[in-house]
């Protein structure tokens, strides 16, 4: 995740992921579950701006309707967090500008925290330690720590465990945003937990060496099942893909969002097309974006 100095403040891009492989290894006592889980960062991003404000208060702005702005946002969080840990009293305005949608399984609220971790410790100059950044987004949620293992990461734990991947290339997902949010802790409630959990390992060696036909064969999604019992539409949006797309389709994370791989930009883009306008997906957006390569984002507004 990279920050770009402005006149104003800073800019943070903040990308969505997609989950390749998600297993679950057991129910903790603690009531989250132990996963092992390939995540990827994807092109798709939200922007976030943060420009500093003398009267010590955290305010916080968005472009997308529905939005929590106030103290449950974890880009409030996060900064109150921030301010604790470095017992800190600085103020700013936070600017977002929303792009992956919410309650989606793409991480875009993750994302948005370990944005503001990092714009905000720019912004305040507190030069944090990479290992206390770690600790404050494993505190935030469980998905915040792999954004700062962007591109790539094998991810344990609670998912806050990451393993950081090298992608030998970019690989070309449509997404398809069903017009229905899950829930995650919804979705864990009505997961069952196998005796033998499947091994990553093929989604893992495909995806290092950039396979697409063996990666789509390896993905795998444990949540997927959960997710169509408490939304049982997504069972049908998701099998109406299945019949289109070449390379198969899953679900990310604990949903809603499903995708497919393509072998190229243009079979991507005539997926995308065939998907945007199939009577069975009526409600739906779709989507044609690129795993990310390394962790450098593109410019923002540029
Ligand atoms: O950590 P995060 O706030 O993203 O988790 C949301 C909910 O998802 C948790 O309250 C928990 O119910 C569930 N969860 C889980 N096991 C995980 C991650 C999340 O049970 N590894």
């Amino acid at each position: 995740m990279r920050f770009f100095e402005q006149n104003t403040g800073v800019a943070v891009v903040a990308p969505a992921k997609v989950n390749l492989f998600l297993e679950l290894l057991g129910k903790r006592p603690d009531g989250y579950h132990e996963l092992a889980s390939l995540m990827v960062g994807l092109t798709l991003a939200d922007r976030l701006t943060f420009s500093p404000r003398h009267d010590g208060e955290v305010r916080l702005s968005a472009d997308y309707p529905g939005l929590t702005i106030g103290p449950d946002n974890l880009i409030v969080k996060a900064a109150e967090a921030l301010r604790r840990r470095f017992g800190a009293t600085h103020g700013a305005d936070i600017r977002l500008a929303k792009r992956i949608p919410i309650a989606a399984g793409l991480a875009g609220g993750s994302t948005d925290a370990a944005a503001a971790l990092v714009g905000l410790s720019r912004l305040w100059k507190l030069r944090p330690a990479r290992d206390d950044l770690l600790t404050l987004a494993a505190e935030l949620g469980s998905d915040v720590a792999f954004f700062f293992a962007l591109p790539a990461a094998w991810c344990t734990g609670r998912g806050e465990i990451v393993e950081p991947l090298t992608p030998s290339r970019a690989l070309d997902v449509v997404l398809v945003f069903p017009p229905i949010g899950c829930s995650t802790a919804s979705v864990y409630r009505n997961v069952v937990v196998p005796p033998r959990p499947h091994a990553g390992g093929d989604a893992r060696a495909a995806f290092l060496a950039g396979d697409v036909d063996g990666l789509s064969r390896s993905l795998f999604n444990r949540l997927e099942a959960a997710a169509e019992t408490v939304a049982p539409e997504l069972r049908r949006w998701r099998e109406a893909i299945e019949r289109v797309a070449p390379l198969g389709c899953r679900m990310s994370g604990s949903g809603s969002t499903l995708f497919a791989l393509a072998r190229s930009r243009v079979e991507a883009a005539a997926l995308a097309r065939t998907l945007s306008t199939h009577p069975d997906l009526a409600g739906c957006r779709v989507a044609a974006v690129r795993t990310l390569i390394d962790n450098r984002s593109r410019r923002p507004w540029t």
